[in-house]
């Protein structure tokens, strides 16, 4: 049977699949606290860019993109992964026109993580790149920017269809 998005929220794991603990959050209260991380990084990494653009301060600038591009691995690797993994096998993305916005966002956000980290290795690397590329980072960043904001927003909009429709 094919499960719908809605169907989602109400899957819980049985007894032998998953880890056992303790505190047991309901997916709706990880997903929250998730969207409220990811809120949190958005505004940091758009302050970053204020910061390193209107006002120069780099350090602080570098500091946002390097937090922000930490915080989303570990929360990929610790909850979205397993999530598309377990959506991939449940059939949940087979249907395009009712999980547009999760492919969607999957899309954009395995994107604005590929472009963040790249961003981070040039920085790292900065002295050491040919001055064409180095002239390139501005535009990378800008392009990251957008691209982390719509797979943010189109995250947002997962989570209403997903939790709350
Ligand atoms: C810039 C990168 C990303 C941002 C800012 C982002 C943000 C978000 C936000 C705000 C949510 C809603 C909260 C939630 O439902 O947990 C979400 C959900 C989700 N994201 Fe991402 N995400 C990013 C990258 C990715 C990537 C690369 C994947 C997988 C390929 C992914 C898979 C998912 C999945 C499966 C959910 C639904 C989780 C659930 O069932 O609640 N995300 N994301």
């Amino acid at each position: 049977m094919l499960m719908t998005r809605q169907d989602r929220g109400k899957w819980e794991p049985s007894s032998n699949q998953g880890i056992e603990m303790q505190i047991m959050l309901s997916d709706f209260q990880i997903a929250l606290i998730v969207l409220t991380i990811d809120t949190v990084a958005v505004l940091w990494l758009l302050s970053g860019w204020y910061f390193g653009i209107r006002q120069k301060k780099l350090r602080t600038h570098h500091l946002a993109v390097y937090s922000v591009v930490l915080v989303q691995l570990f929360i990929l690797i610790l909850w979205m992964i397993p999530r598309v993994l377990m959506f991939l096998s449940l059939g949940l993305l087979n249907d395009f026109a009712g999980s547009w916005h999760q492919i969607m966002h999957d899309a954009f956000g395995i994107l604005a993580v590929s472009l963040g980290l790249a961003l981070v290795v040039f920085s790292v690397a900065k002295r050491r790149l040919p001055p064409a590329l180095r002239k390139m980072n501005r535009l990378l960043m800008r392009i990251t920017l957008v691209v982390w904001v719509i797979a943010f927003a189109l995250g947002i909009v997962s989570f209403v269809v997903g939790y709350l429709a």
